[in-house]
């Protein structure tokens, strides 16, 4: 492990750099530089401490252009834009999914009648978002996703232009040309599924061609942007999602180490499906709704969902503990760091004491002080993004 003023030493200039990106130019170490350092560093504080106000985007209810910095997650489960309003930051969010049928006159007039969201396409109607996920369980079939396991997939063709379109319901171009917007990416698979670097250019392109100056933030980073401004922006910050958990080291704002693994929501909910013979979506419904982990369970799928609950925990933990001995860039910190949990997939009740109980079972590199959970799991990544976006700018 390397000594804490040796770790500094070395990193200083990624450091750096990294502030410059983050917390919006504190390459200089004098002077004014200083000074707009710290006043964007109380300005992300500010930030941190309003509350959320959480909303799924209504059907035919308009996106806005937003007049000031953006924090959007595109995720394999949802797509979040944060925006700062006042006195609190309010996420709007849509459904990542979407359902082709084929085009008719007849059929596009029900649609537009119903105020359902679809864009055209050669013979095909998409429709996406909430109304795909609405359309899905009325033929009682699977929606299709853009994203899988974290990443914009190749192998779906229409994958792209869903999540322009999806994005398109949230927020509109920019009042002002070049408005910082800072969109979640996640680290790099632990088991290399996928091509982050290709995922960050298509979203980037996009956001770009949409008026936007895009700058991205790691899941993990983000998460700890939201929820650790009293810790000195240093602990570890989790979000377990549908396609994937990110997990990111932070030391005093700077990002140690960061990675993912492809095991989350979506997961549980096919091993699930598969030991009870159910589809995964109908699994997915029963675990958002009445999974309590800290109850003991009444049926087979309850079961199942406890046992691939702890599953999951055990894998990332035990991820964590692989990838945090097997390196040498922890810095030696003096004191205990704090977990903090977020996600979709966090949320259940118990998810937190599941996870220090696992936590105890393990030898861990890193003296844990607490793990907590994020004040709004689902939209803290946003929230974070939109912190980095707000210093940015
Ligand atoms: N109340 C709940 N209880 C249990 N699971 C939930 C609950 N609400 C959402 N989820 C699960 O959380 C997951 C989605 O979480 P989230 O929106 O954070 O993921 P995402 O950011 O879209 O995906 P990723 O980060 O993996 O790309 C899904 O698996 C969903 O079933
Ligand atoms: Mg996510």
């Amino acid at each position: 492990m390397a000594d804490e003023k040796d770790f500094l030493g070395k990193q200083k200039e990624r450091f750096e750099a990294f502030k410059t990106r983050s917390l919006g130019g504190a390459a200089q170490s004098t002077g004014e530089s200083d000074e707009k350092t710290d006043e964007q560093i109380e300005k992300a504080k500010e930030a941190t401490e309003k509350p959320v106000t959480a909303k799924e985007k209504g059907i035919g209810e308009g996106a806005e252009s937003p007049g000031g910095p953006v924090g959007l997650d595109i995720g394999t489960s949802h797509i979040v834009a944060a925006q700062e309003k006042g006195a609190h930051i309010q996420a709007v969010k849509q459904v990542n999914a979407f359902f082709a049928v084929p085009k008719s006159k007849f059929s596009k007039g029900i649609l537009n009648r119903n105020q359902v969201m679809y864009y055209e396409r050669g013979d095909l109607l998409y429709v996406i978002g909430y109304s795909a996920e609405r359309f899905a369980n009325m033929f009682n079939m699977n929606t299709r996703r853009p994203i899988k396991e974290g990443l914009v997939t190749p192998r779906e063709e229409e994958g792209l232009n869903v999540i322009q379109a999806i994005v398109n319901t949230l927020i509109e171009k920019p009042e002002n040309f070049g408005e910082t917007l800072c969109f979640v990416i996640p680290g790099e698979p632990l088991d290399g599924r996928g091509s982050v670097v290709n995922h960050e250019s298509v979203i980037k392109k996009f956001l770009g061609g949409l008026g936007y100056h895009p700058v991205s933030i790691n899941e993990g980073m983000a998460v700890v942007l939201s929820e650790l401004s009293d810790d000195d922006y240093t602990g570890i910050g989790i979000s377990m999602g549908g396609g994937m958990c990110n997990i990111c080291l932070s030391y005093l704002s700077f990002p140690v180490i960061n990675y993912s693994i492809q095991t989350a929501g979506d997961y549980i909910d096919s091993m699930v499906g598969e030991a009870a013979g159910e589809p995964a979506t109908k699994i997915k419904g029963i675990k958002e709704q009445e999974l309590d982990l800290t109850k003991e369970p009444k049926d087979g799928i309850m079961r199942a969902l406890h046992i691939f609950y702890e599953e999951l925990i055990f894998k990332l933990l035990q991820s964590v503990q692989r990838v945090l001995s097997s390196t040498d860039k922890i810095p030696k910190i003096s004191s205990p760091i704090p977990i903090v949990l977020s996600g979709g997939t966090s949320m259940p009740n118990g998810c937190k004491n599941r996870f220090e109980k696992s936590l105890k079972s393990i030898q861990f590199p890193i003296e844990i002080s607490d793990v907590r959970l994020a004040e709004d799991p689902l939209n803290a990544p946003a929230k974070g993004a939109l912190i980095m976006a707000m210093t940015e700018a």
